[in-house]
């Protein structure tokens, strides 16, 4: 989505810094627009650095493109944090005399405004009756908080948190999609011990788990993440306020998370690589060749998470009207071949939507792009889709929301 962030002259704009961040992360494609007042707090290098877009304040800089009013029509939604007192009373007015004024002007997308400023000017009644107009106009509010201020005093005018602004943000955004939605994912690949230094385990990096996280959270999702040996720089992607992480280790482990994530789920999604198989026992000491403990290790078959889930659901454990949706990698590079497996693994587990992509050398594991195919109702292909693990998992999430 196209987010506008008007910056104007307060101290609070270091704080702002944050809530881009928390943007971009979450696949936003961020434009700064700070007033002249703004740049006194923040610099533009700082702006351009975190948004990874030109910054300017002036109606007339690339003016061929009519850039003030083209950030506006363009974006999906504006955020002016903070806003200060004389920033509010100017967008009352529908001043125009910069980038940030044009811009709030020429905009149809939802405007969401932090203010941020002293209690005795917040309580003002100039500035509560430009509050009150701007709310009527349909402006949504975020604080301000009550709490200690520049000045060392303390009231309501402190700037609400950027998590805070984030998440209020993300509903605006996502209204009518996933919003509301409780859903379960687990990503990435279990590790059965063999012995204290070793394990079996397999490629899943957990990016395609990761990323369908982070756009159901977009999309306004409250997300439970069962993360299974995922690398912190993959999960940074998913790292929102609504997204909670479970981080897990074992298929026992992985499927004690998923059962209490998925019991009052809307939509739980079983992307993770998870062993089929464990050792017996895990050695509780370094196993040695003289010892002979590695030539043969003996195996017992963990439970099938996804299919349990299945049956916890037609049991009636699970919250009404739930989706279930597995993912397979298979080797098979004949597709009708592949199709028709996924086919008969998305019958015997019980689920309802199947995703099924090819995994060599080419496809598949530790790549940042992704191919799949989706198995749905009767074995028809309901959706494909190519291109990065994000992308794809967009169109899962369009996939699952049509099937519901
Ligand atoms: N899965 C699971 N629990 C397991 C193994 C797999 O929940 N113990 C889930 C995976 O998260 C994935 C789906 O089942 O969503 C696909 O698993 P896969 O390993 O392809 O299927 P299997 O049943 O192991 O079939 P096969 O070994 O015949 O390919």
């Amino acid at each position: 989505m196209n987010i506008v962030v008007g910056v104007t002259g307060g101290i609070a704009a270091y704080k702002t810094v944050h809530l881009v961040r928390l943007l971009t992360k979450a696949g936003h494609e961020v434009t700064v627009v700070p007033t002249e007042d703004a740049l006194r707090f923040v610099g533009t290098p700082t702006w351009e650095a975190i948004s990874r877009h030109p910054v300017t304040t002036s109606v007339h800089e690339d003016v061929a493109k009519v850039r003030h009013v083209a950030l506006g029509q363009n974006a999906d939604l504006v955020i002016v944090a903070p806003a200060t007192a004389n920033s509010i009373a100017a967008m009352t007015a529908g001043l125009a005399g910069d980038l940030l004024g044009t811009t709030l002007l020429a905009t149809m997308a939802p405007v969401l405004i932090a203010p941020a400023m002293h209690t005795e000017m917040w309580r003002h009644p100039a500035t509560q009756a430009n509050i009150a107009t701007l709310q009527s106009r349909g402006v949504h509010l975020v604080g301000p908080a009550e709490g200690e201020l520049a000045g060392g005093d303390s009231g309501p005018g402190r700037m609400a948190e950027p998590e805070e602004i984030f998440v209020r943000a993300t509903a605006l955004l996502s209204a009518g999609d996933l919003d509301g939605l409780r859903v379960a994912i687990s990503a990435g690949g279990t590790r059965e011990p063999i012995d204290p230094v070793r394990f079996l385990g397999n490629r899943s990096s957990g990016r395609q788990g990761v990323a369908l996280a982070a756009e159901a959270a977009a999309r306004g999702a409250t997300v439970t993440l069962v993360a299974a040996h995922v690398d912190a720089a993959v999960l940074a992607a998913a790292q929102q306020p609504s997204v909670r992480v479970v981080p897990v280790g074992t298929a026992r482990e992985l499927s004690a998370a998923m059962k209490d994530a998925a019991a009052d789920a809307d939509v739980v999604i079983m992307a993770a690589a998870v062993a089929d198989y464990r050792p017996v026992e895990a050695a509780d000491h370094k196993l040695t060749k003289a010892e002979g403990g590695l030539g043969r290790i003996e195996l017992v078959e963990n439970e099938d998470v996804v299919a349990a889930l299945a049956t916890a659901r037609a049991e009636g454990r699970a919250a009404a009207g739930q989706t279930i949706v597995a993912f397979a990698a298979e080797t098979l590079t004949n597709a009708e071949e592949r199709r028709e497996r996924a086919r008969g693994k998305r019958e015997r587990k019980g689920v309802d939507l199947l995703a099924v992509n090819l995994a060599d050398a080419e496809h598949g594991f530790e790549r940042p792009d992704n191919e799949i195919e989706v198995i749905g109702g009767g074995g028809a292909v309901i959706a494909t889709a190519s291109g990065t693990k994000r992308q794809v998992a967009r169109a899962l999430w369009d996939a699952v929301l049509a099937s519901r």
